[in-house]
């Protein structure tokens, strides 16, 4: 049911505090009762997924760890790569699930495959787990729909539990996704002493996340409106991010795209003097994802370049609140700023203005929301 909200998307972005909690709940532990007493490093157990529990010293004994998923789950996992890498040390590597399936790429017993899926249905997603459990490979599968056939044939898993999700375009689901890998991460570093420091600086920043987004939908939910209102006549627009924000400007091309109809890509901001900057001329609607992490200087300088070209009338910032090396853009680009979190979870809110730009921009153009032409929530045939 819809409620008082005029189409599903809409209500789905709106939910996304509680199914983001509802991710969490009973995994993302508040206090420290679980503290593991027989550890002489006095570890806590601050995370507890009991879907892969049984399963530990398998992933510990693994030699890497594969994604395969598509479209908006296929963001998910590069969204959430860099903190798997950085606390498992584990090399991790990510499929499209077609392209993984025409390459049939060597698999061994000692790879972990997890398959990422909204509907737990997509052919291409379930193709390529049927052939990572004839490689023998140990599989996870990370799936919202309860009973479906990737939560069924995966040796283990987790559910989203992000509530059903009815719009075709992927809102909550894709939140829940980031954060369920997020905390494997923190379950498979658990007993990690160096990385204690930084498990905890997640684990905190994943208990405050949902009131941040929260107040993110709040403050720019009519600024976004406003956005699209401009854009809404354009033929196309381009996204540029890296780092943690590589995958958010995928999603939110995708979800612009498929969605108002209106050309869009997501490209990395390292790409831009490799061909995208020819695109760039003062009609070109450019946005641009900003945040205080480790790439904040290349995506200024990439600012600056694509400023230079002349991307300076149709320029948007998806900064963080706070950002003071953002202020000198004030007049020369639309900042919209989001809340600050860890840099691994800042990708969480900074999709929200583009969830919200991709509702408005679709309304404003009349086009159906719920349901863009030729696409089926759940892609059951190749
Ligand atoms: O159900 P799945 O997560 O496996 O679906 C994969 C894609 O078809 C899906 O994420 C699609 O890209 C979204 N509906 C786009 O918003």
């Amino acid at each position: 049911m819809k409620g008082s909200y005029p189409h599903f998307m809409l209500k789905e972005i709106y939910e996304q505090p509680e199914s983001l909690l509802q991710t969490m709940r009973g995994r993302v532990l508040i206090n420290s009762q679980s503290e593991n007493k027989t550890n002489a490093l006095q570890i806590k157990s601050d995370v507890h997924l009991g879907g892969i529990s049984q399963r530990l010293s398998d992933f510990k004994r693994s030699s890497r760890i594969i994604f395969v998923a598509c479209g908006t789950s296929f963001h998910s996992c590069i969204a959430a790569r860099q903190v798997m890498e950085e606390l498992t040390e584990l090399p991790v590597t990510i499929e499209l699930a077609s392209d993984f399936i025409d390459r049939r790429t060597p698999l061994f017993r000692s790879d972990v495959c997890v398959f990422v899926s909204q509907s737990g249905e997509t052919a291409d997603t379930l193709e390529a787990l049927r052939y990572a459990k004839k490689c023998q490979a140990l599989t996870v599968g990370v799936v919202n729909v309860v009973g479906s056939s990737i939560a069924r044939i995966t040796d283990c898993g987790v559910h989203l539990n992000a509530g059903a999700e009815i719009g075709v375009a992927s809102t909550k689901a894709y939140t829940s996704q980031i954060i369920t890998i997020v905390i494997f991460a923190l379950q498979l570093s658990l007993d990690s002493r160096s990385k204690q420091v930084r498990r905890k600086e997640i684990h905190d920043a994943l208990l405050a996340l949902p009131a941040l987004v929260k107040k993110t939908l709040t403050d720019l939910d009519e600024h976004m409106k406003a956005i699209a209102q401009r854009l809404r006549d354009n033929t196309s627009i381009l996204l540029f991010g890296r780092g943690y924000q590589y995958a958010t400007c995928l999603e939110g091309a995708l979800k612009i795209k498929e969605l108002s109809y209106i050309h869009t890509e997501g490209i990395h901001a390292g790409e831009l003097k490799h061909g995208p900057l020819a695109l760039i001329d003062e009609n070109m609607p450019v946005i641009l994802f900003a945040s205080q992490d480790a790439c904040a200087n290349k995506v200024q300088n990439a600012l600056h370049q694509l400023m230079a070209r002349g991307g300076i009338s149709n320029m948007i910032i998806i900064g963080t609140e706070g950002d003071s090396n953002l202020e000198a853009f004030r007049d020369k680009a639309q900042l919209v700023l989001v809340p600050q979190t860890v840099d691994c979870l800042q990708c969480v809110l900074s999709i929200i203005p583009m969830q919200l730009l991709s509702y408005h921009l679709t309304v404003a153009r009349g086009l159906n929301v719920d349901q863009p032409r030729s696409l089926a929530k759940s892609v059951t045939v190749e």
